[in-house]
Order: C-alpha cells, then sequence, then structure tokens
C-alpha cells in the first residue's frame, strides 16, 4: 500500500488537530498545513476579528475557498477547522486525493482542552460546554460520514495518536521500516 497524496484532520474544536497534524507529517515527511493559521495569515487579522467584522458566514468564504487551493497540494497533512465540514461543497475538496482522517474526541476532552481559549469566537459565551454538545450532536454524522479513518483521541498523548496512525495509514514509511530492522536486530 503506497501512502495517500494528502492525510486530511477533521474533528471538533479541542480534538488535537495541528499538534497532532504537525507530528504525523514530520513522520511522514511530508508538509504540514493549517487552514485556519493560514486563513489568519493571508487576512493579517486572528479568526474571531473575522468573525467580528465580516460574521461566520465570511469566515466560512474564506474557509471554502482556502481549501480549495490547500487540496491541489501533494504531500501534505492538512489540518481543518471544526466546522469545514459544514458546506457540502467542502466535501469533495477535502477528499481530494486524500485519506480523510476523523480525530474523535469526547466532549468532557473538548471542554477541557478548549477551557482557557480565546481564539474560538464559538465558544466565547456563560456555556461553552452546551455549545460543544450542540455541535457535536449535528457535526458528528457528518465526520464520521466523510472520513477514511476514525481515531479517538481521548486518554492518549498526541505521540500515540500519532503513531496509531502511521499504523493504519500505512505501516512501511522508511522511518518504521528502520524501527522494525532495529527491533529485529536487538531481538536476534
Ligand atoms: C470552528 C473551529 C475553529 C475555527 C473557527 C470555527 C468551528 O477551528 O475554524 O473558530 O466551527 O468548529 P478549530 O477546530 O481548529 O478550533
Amino acid at each position: 500500500m503506497s501512502l495517500p497524496k494528502r492525510i486530511v484532520l477533521v474533528g471538533p474544536m479541542g480534538a488535537g488537530k495541528s499538534t497532532i497534524g504537525r507530528m504525523l507529517a514530520r513522520e511522514l515527511g511530508y508538509r504540514f498545513l493549517d487552514s485556519d493559521r493560514i486563513i489568519e495569515e493571508r487576512c493579517g487579522a486572528n479568526i474571531p476579528w473575522i468573525f467580528d467584522v465580516e460574521g461566520e458566514d465570511g469566515f466560512r468564504q474564506r474557509e471554502t475557498a482556502m481549501l480549495a487551493e490547500l487540496s491541489e497540494h501533494p504531500q501534505t497533512v492538512l489540518a481543518t477547522g471544526g466546522g469545514a465540514i459544514m458546506r457540502e461543497e467542502n466535501h469533495a475538496l477535502l477528499k481530494r486525493d486524500a485519506a480523510v482522517v476523523y480525530l474523535k474526541t469526547s466532549i468532557e476532552q473538548q471542554v477541557e482542552r478548549t477551557r482557557r481559549d480565546r481564539n474560538r469566537p464559538l465558544l466565547q459565551n456563560d456555556d461553552p460546554e452546551t455549545v460543544l454538545r450542540n455541535l457535536f450532536a449535528i457535526r458528528d454524522p457528518i465526520y464520521t460520514e466523510l472520513a477514511d479513518i476514525v481515531m479517538f483521541t481521548d486518554r492518549k498523548s498526541p505521540r500515540l495518536v500519532v503513531r496509531q496512525l502511521v499504523n493504519r495509514i500505512n505501516p512501511k514509511t522508511p522511518r518504521h521500516q528502520r524501527q522494525i530492522r532495529k527491533e529485529g536486530r536487538n531481538h536476534a
């Protein structure tokens, strides 16, 4: 089995898409792309500002344009924003030449990992847990439907998630072959 041209990470806020994506890219020798960060760089403003000035709809338009552009880059691991799956027109862009990975995460972990975050406009209210719960109810079936791989991240270090992902995507990356040979020698 050969590596897919692109690996696309989807999942809710707090799933660890950026952290895991960066580590996975390093492991596979792929380039790491983070859709939200590139939107911010291009725009010269952060996501709360974009939501404030252009509304969520303005942000979603930028997101679709960004996904269209980034879907053309081979040998990349792409971390997407949690709502990237909400526009149906994005689905083909996410799936283009890609293995889509859903980083599935419990509400408790999402709450824990986003607790002190000020950069996620959808969670700046009195009850972020209910927001996350409602979003999960709508989005979980869509993430699941789109995904080639569903990977649970609860109570796992990013390192472990990456190792399990590499094994699912392709157990024969050069680094793993070296590791397997080394382990073989050690046990000889
Ligand atoms: C959003 C998730 C965020 C960001 C924006 C909207 C969402 O990305 O795109 O705040 O709709 O779930 P992360 O999933 O990286 O936090």
